[in-house]
Formats: C-alpha cells, sequence, structure tokens
C-alpha cells in the first residue's frame, strides 16, 4: 500500500477519459488499496484513479461511514436536484457552488467482481457524481455556478 501525490490542474491527465477496468486483478486491488489511502491522508470524501495518475474507471468514496470501492461505476437513475458547495483534490484553495441530482443510482463492480447496485442521496449523491464526472475528465468547475478561492 502507497500513498500517492494527488494531480492537480494544470496536469492534462485530469482531462483525459479513463479506460473501464476489464479484468479485477493483482493490479486493480493494490489500485484500490493506494486511493484507499491516497484518500484518507488527503482527508478526501472521495478520490477518482486518474487523480494518482492511472487512467482506469475505479474510483473510491467515503463520506463517513463505509468505504465504497467502485469499478467501472455508472449511474443508471437521477432523481430531485440539490444544490450546494464543493471542493476537489486536485484543485487546492478552490470552492464552488455546484447544482446536482439529490439522489443517484449507481451500478459497478466491487473488489471480488461482484455486480452492485447502490442508492445514494445527498452528500453521498453529489460524491458519486463528482468522482463518476472524474472518470470522463470533468471538473466540478465545469459545473459550478460560482467558484471561489478559499486558503
Ligand atoms: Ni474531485
Amino acid at each position: 500500500m502507497a500513498i500517492y501525490q494527488v494531480v492537480t490542474l494544470p496536469d492534462g491527465i485530469l482531462r483525459d477519459k479513463a479506460i473501464p477496468v476489464k479484468n479485477i486483478n493483482t493490479g486493480v486491488l493494490r489500485l484500490l488499496d493506494n486511493m484507499k489511502d491516497t484518500m484518507y491522508e488527503y482527508d478526501g470524501i472521495g478520490l477518482a484513479a486518474p487523480q494518482i495518475g492511472v487512467l482506469r474507471r475505479v474510483v473510491v468514496i467515503d463520506i463517513g461511514d463505509d468505504l465504497l470501492e467502485l469499478i467501472n461505476p455508472e449511474i443508471i437513475k437521477r432523481e430531485g436536484e440539490q444544490n450546494g458547495s464543493e471542493g476537489c483534490l486536485s484543485l487546492p484553495g478552490i470552492v464552488g457552488l455546484v447544482n446536482r441530482a439529490e439522489k443517484v443510482t449507481v451500478t459497478a463492480l466491487d473488489r471480488n467482481g461482484e455486480e452492485i447496485s447502490l442508492e445514494g442521496s445527498g452528500l453521498l449523491a453529489r460524491a458519486l457524481q463528482h468522482e463518476i464526472d472524474h472518470l470522463d475528465g470533468i471538473l466540478f468547475i465545469d459545473k459550478a455556478s460560482e467558484t471561489k478561492k478559499v486558503k
């Protein structure tokens, strides 16, 4: 296990489309472990693989109750809307107001290769949408209605 340095703008990898995982091999499991360690080290609530320089469709999320490890995640349903403040480890010192769905349903593979489906609302829904956007090279500043610098 290892802690990586989180990639920040203007690194172009943040704008690339990540590639689906075909086989959940030891490399993918190690990637999940390293992403988890890095997310906790940075006190983040979510991290996408491109943020540590790996163009794979893998995200980890922990909003405080449980670690979620999602491989090839896809949002299959969006309901309602919420508007709230968001930041990103790849854009240190910037926060913005972003409109997101209030509730999402996501399908993914877990680390055992099992298909899972989960529903999230509120902060979890926000984290899911933010991290899955990273896999398509989309950053919250692309969607923010206003951004400001914070220290
Ligand atoms: Ni982010």
